[in-house]
């Protein structure tokens, strides 16, 4: 039978410890809300002793969750912690008082200014005292990672005997390989007596961005109770992830031997709560979470999910919550992509037409970091105009700016294919541009009643769009539409549109 893995979240307590993350009461219900969807163990509330509002949120949560948790309170191995933890607790229907203290020589010197044994005797004074609250009482020895082993066994089993559950094993300053960590568990697991009969539990920061890694070391060592936080957020690099333990438990927890409680459908929902309400942004390549974790750029990886998501992807992002396969179109892209793309948005197109889309798309996505659904409408839109064009734009340099006049290059292709060039002056690019086009085109008289731009897309290299209508003397109007990632050239789209249009108009 598989072992089962405890999660214990500390989002609200070691989480809401890191810089400029503080919760409203009202916020940390909000999250408490999402914890107990995600099915969390246990969830630690707060350090009641710190403030009078995280005194009452404590006390709030406790009623809250009643018992479809477990509710914890954090207190330092002082009575008037402990007995802060025990009073705010006492609507918990299932409450935990986490007490401790500082273990390693670095905190017994320089921040307790305590002996071993002065240390030892409150540790277990702290236990005893907590044991009054409840019989749910879990002891967390600081720094473990950069204790003394023999020590730390000394004082873990004094707590054990003194009434603690639970015994924290925290890699405060992430320290530790994730090998080391393991073997720091086994070697507790096999030297502390008493430490078989309770939970073992695994508490790991990332300052060397291997949290989730120690975490699940120390689980294959023996450990039975994962500390984390959603998106991992925590005292400097943060806690392990929450979201990256369930994962990888899921994902290797046969051959482990373990399972746990979570709802990985809510994981991807919880990580986006915690980031609004904590102000802690993700960066898009956190695992998991985070925006590009199931995003495909290149050309080679997009063509592998599209022939199977297995190829590139181990998580299956509709399992975690998350929006399935995302295939980001860029200038890396390829056919199949494309053709993909296409065809979500609906369009069915024979080879011929794909072939010209898929020349423009290149010379576009060249341009532009990343091609969105709405370019490709307006892609698309611009083939399905240039279908039936009687005149057809086929260069167009411009050549702008102060004190000098503007001049615009063009080169049309006409009826019959035939191509032919001039180049005009004009107040503006646009000016001479459209007065280029006149030239060739000559076209009948035709009043511009309006022209507008606007853009597709966001960011500064978005694709624009330029509308135009016009006017013949009978009073006759004809729109025009074009789009380019360069405002001159759809202005030009636009405006040989309309115009063909006209002639259209005329020779009907
Ligand atoms: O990192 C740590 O040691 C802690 C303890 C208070 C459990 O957060
Ligand atoms: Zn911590």
């Amino acid at each position: 039978m598989a072992r089962h893995i405890k999660i214990f979240d500390t989002t609200l307590r070691d989480g809401e410890q890191s810089a400029g993350c503080s919760m409203s009461s009202a916020e940390k219900l909000t999250i408490v809300r999402e914890l107990l969807r995600l099915k969390v163990d246990i969830i630690e509330a707060g350090f009641p002793a710190s403030s009078p509002g995280d005194f009452a949120s404590v006390q709030e949560i406790a009623a809250f969750v009643a018992n479809q948790a477990v509710v914890c309170a954090l207190a330092r191995a002082v009575a008037a912690d402990v007995e802060a933890a025990g009073e705010a607790l006492t609507k918990a229907q299932r409450g935990r008082i986490h007490t401790g203290l500082g273990v390693s020589p670095c905190h017994l010197k320089d921040k307790l200014n305590m002996s071993e044994d002065d240390a030892l005797n409150s540790a277990v004074g702290a236990v005893k005292l907590a044991r009054n609250y409840t019989d749910d009482v879990q002891f967390f020895a600081e720094d473990a990672g950069r204790a003394n082993k023999t020590y730390l066994a000394r004082v873990l089993e004094a707590v054990i005997q003194a009434g603690a559950t639970t015994i924290n094993v925290p890699d405060t300053t992430g320290a530790l390989l994730p090998h080391q960590y393991g073997e720091l568990i086994s070697w507790l697991l096999a030297h502390v007596k008493g430490a078989s009969e309770v939970t073992v539990a695994v508490h790991c920061h990332n300052d060397l961005g291997m949290a989730t890694a120690s975490s699940i070391a120390g689980v294959l060592a023996g450990a039975s109770q994962v500390e984390c936080t959603i998106n991992g957020i925590g005292e400097r690099a943060g806690n392990a992830a929450l979201e990256e333990v369930a994962v990888a438990l899921d994902l290797h927890g046969e051959e482990m031997g373990v399972e746990c409680n979570i709802s990985l459908g809510k994981l991807t929902r919880a990580s986006r709560l915690v980031m609004s309400i904590s102000g802690m942004k993700l960066s898009p390549h956190k695992a998991v979470v985070g925006a590009n974790a199931f995003a495909h750029s290149s050309g080679i990886h997009q063509d592998g999910v599209l022939k199977n998501p297995r190829t590139y992807e181990i998580i299956d992002p509709v399992r975690v919550g998350a929006r399935p396969t995302q295939i980001v179109l860029t200038g890396r892209s390829g056919r199949a992509a494309l053709k993909h793309s296409l065809a979500e948005l609906g369009y069915d197109l024979d080879e011929a037409s794909f072939l010209q889309v898929h020349e423009r798309f290149v010379s576009l996505a060249d341009k532009k970091a990343q091609m969105y659904d709405e370019d490709l409408e307006a892609l698309m839109a611009e083939h399905g105009r240039s279908q039936d064009a009687l005149w057809k734009l086929s260069v167009l340099q411009v050549s702008c700016g102060t004190p000098k006049k503007a001049t615009a290059t063009i080169e049309l292709e006409g009826p019959g294919g035939k191509k032919c060039t001039t180049h005009a002056f004009g107040t503006g690019p646009i000016d001479a541009t459209f007065k280029a086009i006149d030239e060739l085109v000559k076209a009948p008289q035709a009043d511009l009643l309006r022209f507008a731009v606007q853009a597709i897309t966001r960011g500064s290299d978005a694709l624009g769009e330029v509308s135009v209508q016009l006017s013949n003397e009978q009073g006759q109007v004809f729109s025009g539409r074009g789009a380019d990632g360069d405002i001159i050239v759809s202005s030009a789209k636009a405006y040989l549109n309309a115009i063909n249009r006209l002639l259209a108009w005329n020779k009907a």
